[in-house]
């Protein structure tokens, strides 16, 4: 994608650069490393080379021609991509015209030039959630003829039936705690003892929030020159889509389908209340009581706002712990915390039957039977295939998943597949990135996703994130490893926040200090997950982390002082 080159910033004191000499001119192309400029600071001559692989498309400078640093000096772009949108934003920010010339001349050179790939659409995608509209938006940015086919809503589950609505619950909930709690902050006057939750006011906030964000995506679409097809898509073959009665063809095909819940094999009383996500999402009431099967992230995050909104929750879960994938420590803690808000869990238990008014379940060799009223199943989600007839297009599957490389590429040459549909971690924010990872390989870049340093994110409270090894894959793994531990009781944010319950945990192997796992069960643990991450993606080390200063007063310091743990000493901790 054709991008903005800037003027270095080259040295702390450097305010503007001379433009000594361009080893590249307009039309021609640079490869990745190769000298493109020399840039004359207060100091000495520098020699830049290019970041990537490209066509000279416009110098703004002409040779001896000064800058102030960050100002834009020239554009590398592929052979005939529309470089508009930068001249503008060149223009914006240099305040002169550099456009008008320059853009027609680069009309001139594309049209007769530009190739066709002879199908209606160089891109189609199959599917509008996270995965899905954000391929069909970069593909269009990339300067790709690009459509979209979606049956329902734009935002797919993450907008409509996960990540956004089941956050703007918790949202009401939270509120409900911080008011039933606001003595303890020193509020006299308040008559707390009928403070409930309106669930249809909850209900319409939480639906305003979605259909904004909705409209915001179908803004994005057609800003971006995103043609989109309303209705149920099925590939036809490996470059044709039926959508309704109209056939379309793509060069590529990125299916973006998602996946959909998945339920038990067991019998269930059709006089039982049963609920999956989708419809635990559009509670008007809250149940008195609810046993919900299993203990992972949707059964957790659900639990925890029921059981603050009043309903008497079960959780049942098969393995020997809920949270299954979070480092064992924190699992602890967060069962204590939710046992200390009344839930009931149940773990090592297998469901085997949910009669009119319970759900019955094995454990230790004992049956037991826990009376309820409605029950919510969460043992997980299916990549959802309608549409794909992988077999007949030859698309490789494993376990009902579109299986795919590092660079999302299925089976088949020019079919890529992304998000949930891949089962490969079912999150909204790997859905995104695997999309931008394959339109970079559809338009020839380089990029592969990582699937080591993916953080996760629970929203209970304290929340919960996480990113790379827990304790025991580490020890497993490495053998002989570094933990470094800090309570929240022992940070003065914390403390303010009247949340100081929780723990920063970080994994770190013992040679190089590579950091391997961090695990956070802090307030703001989902806002902070993204430092440590990239800390792992730019490779920093344990001793670097303890180094970066973090502003005091925050929770973050947490993360530093773990990290100072496990090389040397907590300063704040014994
Ligand atoms: P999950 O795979 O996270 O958890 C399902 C749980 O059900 C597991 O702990 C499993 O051991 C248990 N289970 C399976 N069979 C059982 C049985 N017969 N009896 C009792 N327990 C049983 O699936 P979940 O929670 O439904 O979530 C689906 C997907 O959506 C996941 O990939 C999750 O990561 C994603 N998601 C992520 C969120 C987030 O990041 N905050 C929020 C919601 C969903």
């Amino acid at each position: 994608m054709a991008e903005l080159i800037i003027m270095p910033k080259l040295g702390f004191n450097m305010s503007e650069g001379k433009i000594v000499k361009w080893y590249k001119r307009e039309g021609e192309t640079v490869k990745k490393g190769e000298p493109f400029f020399s840039v004359e600071t207060d100091k000495t001559n520098i020699d830049i080379e290019a970041t990537a692989d490209g066509v000279i498309r416009k110098l703004f400078l002409e040779e001896g021609d000064k800058l102030p640093v960050t100002l834009p000096i020239a554009i590398v772009g592929a052979e005939g991509e529309d470089i508009d949108y930068l001249l503008d934003e060149a223009e914006k920010q240099l305040g002169k015209n550099v456009s008008a010339p320059t853009k027609a001349a680069e009309q001139s050179k594309e049209a007769p030039g530009k190739e066709s790939s002879g199908y209606d659409y160089d891109v189609v995608v199959l599917g509008g959630g996270p995965g899905g509209y954000v391929a069909a938006i970069k593909a269009a940015q990339a300067g790709k003829k690009t459509a979209i086919v979606e049956k329902d809503h734009f935002g797919g589950t993450c907008l409509n039936a996960g990540c956004i609505p089941t956050k703007a619950l918790l949202r009401s909930v939270q509120s409900l705690k911080e008011i039933k709690d606001a003595a303890s902050y020193g509020i006299e006057g308040l008559d707390v003892s009928g403070v409930t939750l309106n669930m249809s006011k909850v209900q319409a906030r939480k639906s305003n929030i979605i259909s904004q964000l909705v409209r915001g995506v179908e803004g994005l679409l057609a800003g971006n020159g995103v043609k989109v097809y309303r209705g149920k898509g099925v590939i036809k073959d490996n470059h044709r889509i039926q959508v309704g009665e109209e056939f379309i063809t793509a060069e590529y095909i990125i299916i973006a389908t998602g996946s959909e819940v998945k339920s038990l094999p067991i019998p269930v009383d059709g006089g039982m209340k049963m609920l999956t996500s989708n419809e635990a999402l559009n509670l008007e009431e809250i149940p008195k009581s609810i046993v919900v099967i299993g203990g992972g992230v949707i059964g957790i995050e659900f639990a925890y706002f029921l059981a603050c909104a009043g309903s008497k929750v079960t959780v049942v879960e098969f393995l020997d712990r809920i949270l299954p994938m979070l480092d064992e420590e924190i699992t602890d803690q967060v069962a204590q915390m939710l046992r200390e808000l009344g839930i009931e869990i149940h773990t090592g238990a297998k469901v085997t039957e949910v009669t009119k008014d319970a759900v019955v379940f094995e454990k230790g060799g004992s049956v037991y039977k826990q009376e309820t009223d409605y029950v919510l199943m969460a043992v997980g989600r299916v990549p959802n295939l309608a549409g794909v007839p992988c077999e007949a297009l030859g698309i490789k599957t494993e376990r009902g998943a579109i299986v795919t490389g590092d660079t999302l590429k299925t089976s088949v040459d020019n079919i890529y597949a992304i998000g949930d549909v891949n089962g490969k971690a079912m999150l909204a924010h790997v859905a995104s990135m695997e999309a931008v990872v394959a339109v970079k390989d559809i338009c020839g870049e380089e990029a592969r996703m990582d699937y080591d340093k993916v953080p996760s994110a629970i929203y209970v409270s304290p929340e919960i994130a996480s990113v790379g090894l827990t304790e025991s894959q580490a020890r497993s793994k490495y053998g002989d490893i570094k933990v470094g531990r800090f309570p929240l009781l022992a940070n003065g944010k914390a403390k303010v926040e009247g949340e100081e319950r929780g723990l920063v945990k970080v994994i770190v192997e013992p040679k190089f200090n590579e950091i391997l796992g961090i695990h956070l069960y802090c307030a703001h643990a989902t806002e902070m997950i993204a430092e440590a991450v990239s800390a792992m993606k730019l490779e920093g080390t344990a001793e670097e982390m303890a180094m970066v200063i973090h502003p005091h007063p925050t929770v973050s310091e947490a993360l530093m002082e773990a990290f100072e743990a496990a090389v040397d000493k907590a300063v704040h901790f014994l």
